[in-house]
């Protein structure tokens, strides 16, 4: 071969990777695909990274396929089906209300673990649901029917309304099953999902926190991580196997399909894929609006969150019973709070903005360039980037609100008691029960309640808002109040926290035992609750009112700007943005460069376990049970090369709702556990970048190694299928 030939041939082999790369969905590793879709889509590009499976086997509606073995966990999470007795598996964090609930200082489940022997043993959960997809269905014709001429947003959506409630209503579905409907790509499309949800979902096993969480805040987000974030429970079915309430004479569910679990673990480079529920993704915005996210949205909200954890922080420190009542509420706001960050860093340092503003360039290039095309789509961007400025102080008042509110318990006592005065002003004869109702919420509320905290709270809080927000949008009874006290939150928070009787039930109780006219009077009088009335009320008529306005615009635009870019791009393959619906990501195990000299492997070991070890820290520690394990290396059939792995991480593009979905491997096998993200990587919910963004998942041989030998429940081991 000649040097010219061999630059011709290069020269066209170029080309052709140019045209694969433009005709592939996105780059290889990004996309929440809808399952039934795959086939016209992604099966084949999926084999072409390694998959040995069809399409077809990970859904279809003529056959059992994978999608029959995924459930919705409760609505938040995802778990799969794992043994022909209705067991199924989901993360630690994932079942850890449930857990909790369970747990008291004799049975402490959260730090000794909890492990059913038998099903006698398996502890019911009231609420908590496991929810099958029967089978997916576009019906956007049918939603969108008759609104193609509409202008007016609420009279669309009104539209959009009647038919859906005509839909529903001639529908053909069996009396267990139910349907839901939901938007893709921006309002563009709709699809049905006939579901089945079951009622009875029972705790079968759950490691101590100490492995199933271990590493809590400091390793949240992080990677390398040896968190063993699982847990076990069961589905229950009637005696036709069919979706009943809790009884006692329910009996283990009988899936259509469970699946099997592989020993062999991955290798760089080997297919995997994640089955599950998504939540919510922003992958299709403006670059105005990512501007916003990164320079004024999140570094507000995180601010806001620093002040709330470092007072949680130091007084959970100093009081052991302020720890326990506000451990949950310091990981929820922890968990966002760092997320944030890796978001802004992310997007930061993979030029997410710059990458946005070439993308709408080339767009508004494509779009000039053809005359239809610069009629319907010539202004949408630019009329986005007009509506996102509008509305950014409006949408940074909201953020305030919005992260603000939630953290005082005392405007959560109030809104409760709200909610009473409402009841019975619309029938006061319900005054007894809804009475009841409410205090039952309340004890809830006031088991994590420190009136102390709440004040420090209260005072740090409503200073950030008064200094930082334009005072027209500030309630002006909070003003007052503030003026009142020489301008200094602690002392206004003082005068409230003693004169309000919203800090304790005792207090609610008397000021509740008299009459229906008389607790409505005294709840109206008490200063908390005038406070929260004026507050709620001038979010809603100076910020809330705008920002729903401006929002529905924006949501009309961004349905254009989707459209165009579908109809403009259209080599490309569009996956539509997460909402909490089922979805087929996959991508290669492989590990990432973390910044400069810093390189990160794909896998993690139980030595890690060992290295991070601190006895005696809340975050490090580990039970003398895993430690002697370790020693003696006693890994049974889940060791390699005389190594536990824990631990990898892959390129598939998952997020929060993800947790507890199964990692597949190339034959649809189970061989690991979905449970977080890498923190560098953590903008994929906006903008997704194949170089450093992973997903963090427990490997399969991890988990059953606790569950066999640490646990020893063989009763569990016995239910699995595991396949050579
Ligand atoms: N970051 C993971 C997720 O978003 C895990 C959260 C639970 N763990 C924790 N330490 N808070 O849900
Ligand atoms: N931990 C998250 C969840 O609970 C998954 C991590 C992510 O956001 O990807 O769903």
């Amino acid at each position: 071969m000649t040097l010219n030939q061999s630059s011709i041939m290069k020269k066209k082999l170029r080309l052709l990777v140019v045209f694969i790369a433009l005709s592939l969905p996105g780059f290889a590793d990004e996309g929440m695909w809808l399952p039934q879709l795959l086939q016209a889509l992604n099966e084949k590009q999926m084999k072409k990274l390694g998959m040995k499976i069809n399409a077809s086997d990970i859904y279809s509606i003529s056959k059992g396929s994978l999608k029959d073995a995924i459930v919705s966990f409760g609505g938040f999470c995802t778990a799969e089906v794992i043994s022909d007795k209705g067991l199924i598996l989901t993360n630690h964090h994932c079942g850890f209300d449930a857990i909790q609930n369970h747990t008291s200082l004799e049975k402490n489940y959260i730090q000794n673990g909890f492990w059913a022997y038998s099903f006698g043993q398996e502890l019911p959960n009231r609420g908590l649901t496991a929810t099958f997809i029967v089978r997916i269905e576009d019906v956007t014709d049918q939603i969108l029917k008759e609104t193609a001429g509409i202008s007016d947003e609420k009279e669309r959506q009104s539209r959009i309304d009647k038919n859906l409630a005509e839909l529903r209503k001639n529908y053909k579905k069996e009396s267990y099953e139910d349907i839901l409907v939901r938007a893709f790509f921006e309002g563009n499309k709709y699809f049905l999902f006939v579901t089945e949800t079951y009622k009875d979902v029972r705790l079968v096993g759950a490691p101590p926190a100490s492995i199933g969480n271990f590493g809590k805040d400091t390793d949240n987000w992080m990677w390398p991580r040896h968190t063993g974030d699982f847990s076990l429970f069961r589905i229950y079915a009637d005696k036709n196997n069919k979706p009943a309430a809790y009884s006692p004479d329910n009996v283990p569910y009988t899936p259509k399909r469970s699946l099997n679990i592989s020993l062999k673990g991955l290798k760089q480079g080997d297919f995997t894929m994640v089955f599950g529920f998504p939540g919510r993704t922003n992958q299709y915005l403006s670059s105005e609006a990512v501007r916003q996210v990164m320079e004024v949205s999140d570094p507000a909200k995180i601010a806001i969150r620093a002040k709330v954890l470092g007072i949680l922080n130091e007084r959970m420190r100093r009081d052991e019973q302020i720890k326990i009542q506000y451990a949950a509420k310091y990981a929820s706001v922890e968990n966002a709070y760092k997320k944030w960050q890796g978001e802004v860093l992310g997007l930061r340092s993979s030029n997410a903005l710059q990458r946005k503003k070439d993308y709408e360039q080339n767009f508004m290039q494509r779009v000039n360039a053809n005359p239809a095309w610069q009629s319907a789509y010539g202004t949408v961007l630019q009329e986005l980037t007009d509506k996102y400025r509008q509305i950014e102080p409006y949408a940074l008042a909201r953020d305030y609100f919005t992260e603000i509110l939630p953290r005082i318990e005392l405007m959560g006592v109030a809104a409760n008691l709200n909610g009473l005065v409402n009841a019975i002003e619309k029938d006061s004869t319900a005054f007894t029960k809804k009475k009841e109702e409410t205090l039952h919420n309340l004890e809830d509320l006031f088991k994590e309640f420190n009136a102390g905290v709440d004040q420090t709270l209260f005072a740090t809080l409503t200073e950030k808002m008064i200094k930082e927000q334009p005072a027209s949008y500030l309630s002006p009874l909070l003003l007052e109040r503030y003026n009142n006290h020489q301008q200094q939150t602690g002392a206004m928070a003082e005068s409230l926290y003693q004169a309000s009787s919203f800090t304790s039930l005792d207090k609610i109780n008397a000021l509740l035992n008299t009459s229906a006219s008389g607790a409505v009077q005294a709840i109206r009088n008490d200063p908390a609750m005038q406070l929260y009335s004026s507050m709620t009320k001038t979010y809603g008529s100076e910020v809330g009112s705008k920002w729903s306005e401006l929002q529905a615009s924006i949501n009309k635009l961004q349905r254009t700007y989707m459209k165009a870019q579908m109809e403009v791009f259209s080599e490309k393959t569009f996956y539509p943005d997460a909402n909490s619906t089922l979805r087929v990501t996959y991508g290669n195990v492989k590990g990432y460069k973390a910044r400069d000299a810093v390189t990160y492997d794909y896998y993690t070991y139980m030595d890690g376990i060992m290295e991070k070890y601190k006895p005696g820290d809340y975050e490090f520690d580990v039970p003398q049970k895993l430690i002697d394990l370790y020693k003696r290396k006693d890994y049974g059939a889940y060791g390699v090369n005389g190594k536990m792995p824990v631990c990898f991480i892959a390129s598939n593009h998952t997020t929060g709702g993800n947790s507890g979905s199964p990692a597949l491997d190339a034959y649809g096998n189970l061989v690991g556990l979905n449970f977080d993200r890498v923190w560098e990587g953590t903008m994929s919910d906006i903008n997704y970048n194949p170089e450093i963004c992973r997903n963090i998942m427990v490997d399969i041989r991890y988990v059953l190694f606790i569950i066999d030998k640490y646990a020893g429940a063989q009763n569990i081991i016995s239910e699995l299928k595991l396949v050579k």
